[in-house]
């Protein structure tokens, strides 16, 4: 790398850096169980098609849809088409224009639809003659079906012959969350699938691994020594690990109700960003060792006992409120949501992570719906300057210093600090300084799943979740679960809000609050 100047926002402007071209991913027979499901319309099939704009799905990788329901290839096209269409007018776009017509005819001719029960033997037969039909051996298995069938369709895939690989033939299972409903259940999930199949041919989901703001984490935190140098207890006070949205539970009360928030956010996404944060350097960044130590780093968040546990967590559920003026219902007047539901819709934990570089520092997590802003964000917050040099002057309170990593919706990181304000007297300003991804780079319109069907195709596991890892996850996650059902209440906040009272008093109780959500 040559040491040329840096990029700043005006120069970036005239000539915004677009992403070097990758390889086309090798072909494969790409099986999507579950094919009627949410999942596939809105989020796999424009994330194909987004693959196929940029080059980087072979011509003779096929898409072949597996449901029980009965259809043809061309129905099953024609209802993915509709659907996408439809979001685009929905969104006030044109739905002409929603799709490019040469593009879409070409990803259409490679989408294919299977009928089949996922319990019956009979349809991993029929999968086994596609895969004799097709132009390659290799397949992938992408089960976007409810979680319950998870394990069923891995066993008959490995009853029927599906999994075994070839030195010139690969077959890969990709499993979407949720990832067990506890740590037995998780447990017991990947003995099933490891029954069948080796670790290295199980790709676990998570989406937010997708997201480029959660894989910049790690590549800022190790390009630059500069972040190394202070990234530690001697520097940072707390952290505060925010997944807020402005969302209901929309059609899933029936998920939600036996879900809640905590089994919904916290083992995965929350989990994601907290390891991206505090693990310790990979030795590279292949796929082995950065799991190593992101399973290491949740590995060691402290377990608490039940009176911890019942101290450092706050339940919350929203309640009617007004959104952008408009008045939106409560959780319990949600569809297939129980009038009486103890459900949580919001959480907040404060957790340790028991190692040499965080001990002493608390990570405050916090998630929930319809709240009064979106804002996915990491605040590490710095430990407050000594006073005594300004205790002659007018200042009489010194905000800390904070590094905000913007995971969505303004994708960035932004830094504050102090300055003196213009003036023969010493004042403080509150500065911030910023790095907004729009500014410097061309973004091409993506779902976030692109990367991780890519690396599913070309056999890279760095942004999938081993075993270790998930069921860590769970084990920290199990105390609170467990805790729940001894004691404490869910605490109700208005839609629109910032959450429940308790999520403030939590921090408030160490000195410390919450950064706006904003
Ligand atoms: C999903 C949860 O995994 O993540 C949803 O099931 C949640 O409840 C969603 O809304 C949040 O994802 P994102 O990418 O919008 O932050």
């Amino acid at each position: 790398m040559t040491d040329s100047p840096a990029v700043t926002p005006s120069t970036a402007a005239q000539e915004r850096r677009s992403c070097t071209k990758a390889p086309t991913a090798p072909p494969a027979t790409l099986f999507l169980f579950g094919a009627n499901g949410d999942l596939v319309k809105r989020l796999l099939i424009p994330s194909l098609y987004n693959l196929l704009r940029d080059g980087l799905l072979d011509d003779r990788t096929q898409i072949i849809g597996v449901d029980h329901n009965p259809n043809s290839d061309e129905g099953f096209a024609d209802r993915l088409e509709a659907f996408i269409r439809d979001q685009a007018e929905a969104k006030g776009k044109s739905r002409d224009e929603a799709l490019d017509a040469d593009l879409w005819g070409q990803l259409r001719g490679r989408i294919r639809y299977l009928q089949g029960d996922f319990l019956e033997d009979a349809t991993y037969q029929a999968v086994a003659e596609r895969i004799a039909q097709a132009d390659t051996d290799n397949a992938v298995f992408y089960l976007a079906t409810a979680a319950r069938f998870f394990g069923d369709v891995a066993e008959r895939l490995g009853k029927a012959g599906l999994l075994e690989e070839r030195e010139d033939a690969y077959r890969r299972l990709v499993v979407e969350k949720p990832f067990g409903a506890d740590l037995a259940s998780a447990q017991a999930l990947n003995q099933r699938l490891l029954a069948n199949m080796e670790e290295k041919q199980i790709y676990r989901i998570d989406h937010y691994l997708g997201k480029e703001t959660v894989q910049n984490i790690l590549v800022s935190r190790f390009s630059n020594a500069l972040f190394e140098s202070f990234w530690n207890n001697h520097y940072i006070d707390h952290v505060q690990i925010t997944a807020a949205e402005t969302v209901g539970v929309e059609s899933r009360g029936d998920f939600y109700e036996k879900t809640g928030t905590l089994r919904d956010m916290v083992p995965n996404h929350l989990f994601q960003l907290l390891a991206m944060v505090a693990m310790e350097p990979p030795a590279s960044f292949n796929a082995t060792s950065v799991r190593d130590e992101k399973a290491k780093v949740v590995g060691a968040i402290r377990p608490q006992t039940t009176e911890e546990a019942l101290a450092n967590s706050v339940r919350g559920q929203y309640a009617a409120g007004t959104m952008n003026d408009k008045p939106v219902k409560g959780y319990r007047e949600e569809e297939r949501v129980d009038p009486e539901s103890q459900t949580e819709t919001y959480v907040a934990l404060k957790l340790f992570v028991d190692n040499w570089r965080w001990a002493g520092v608390p990570f405050y997590l916090r998630t929930g719906k319809r709240l009064t802003a979106r804002d996915t964000e990491i605040a590490i917050c710095f430990k407050h300057a000594p006073y005594a040099q300004f205790r002659d002057t007018k200042i009489d309170r010194m905000r800390p210093n904070y590094l905000i990593i913007q995971i969505q919706p303004d994708e960035g990181m932004w830094f504050d600090f102090h300055a003196k304000r213009p003036g023969p007297l010493v004042e403080l300003e509150n500065i911030r300084m910023g790095f907004a991804y729009s500014d410097f780079f061309e973004m091409q319109p993506s779902t976030g799943y692109e990367t991780l069907i890519y690396d599913s195709l070309i056999g890279d596991q760095t942004l999938f979740q081993r075993a270790d890892n998930i069921e860590n996850g769970w084990r920290a996650v199990q105390p609170f679960l467990d805790a729940w059902q001894q004691g404490g209440a869910v605490e109700s906040y208005a839609a629109g809000s910032a959450g429940p009272a308790g999520a403030d008093e939590l921090l408030q109780k160490d000195g410390r609050s919450w950064h706006p959500l904003t």
